[in-house]
């Protein structure tokens, strides 16, 4: 994200350090994450010190330091979903994408986290893939719901030229 990027959205905003948590979720949307530079420049430009920034930064949940993936994927560990096997739909989702809870595919194309409800307990084991949930899966069934979102990426690489 360049200086001027980060410059067009603390316009929209207004300097004021009121500001600050609805510009980071701005950065957040666009880069799916927030880079250090980016903090640092909003730090100067609001005369704000980079470690109340990092502060809010690290409080919400919502908001990622750490590079984040294209698409979220969601596996609920709450109660009513535990009991239905979120266990074996975790591991298994390990195993496609290649990282744990909490990692993002060297792609970046997907993290995965794992939730404590999604609201949705009769439907359990329940998914959320960038909001969309999958409910009643099974191990089986987890190649098959990723795969919409892996095409979705090679699409965009094919429309871009990179194939
Ligand atoms: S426990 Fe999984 S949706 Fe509620």
């Amino acid at each position: 994200m360049t200086h001027s990027e980060i410059e067009v959205i603390i316009e929209q905003y207004g300097s004021r350090e009121s500001a600050i948590l609805s510009i980071l979720q701005d950065i957040q949307a666009k880069e799916k994450y927030l880079p250090r530079e980016a903090l640092e420049h909003l730090g100067e430009k609001l005369g704000i010190p980079i470690n109340k920034i990092y502060r809010i930064a690290t409080f919400y949940r919502a908001l990622s330091l750490m590079p984040r993936g294209r698409h979220e994927v969601c596996v609920c560990v709450g109660t009513a979903c535990h009991v239905r096997g979120a266990q074996r739909i975790i591991d298994q989702m390990k195993l496609e994408l290649g990282i744990r809870p909490g990692e993002t595919t060297k792609d970046r194309n997907f993290t995965l986290e794992t939730v404590n409800c999604l609201g949705v307990c009769a439907a359990g084991p329940v998914v959320a893939i960038d909001g969309q949930y999958f409910g009643k899966m099974i191990s089986g069934k987890v190649d098959g719901t990723l795969k919409k979102y892996r095409s979705d990426k090679k699409k965009k690489e094919g429309a871009n030229g990179k194939a």
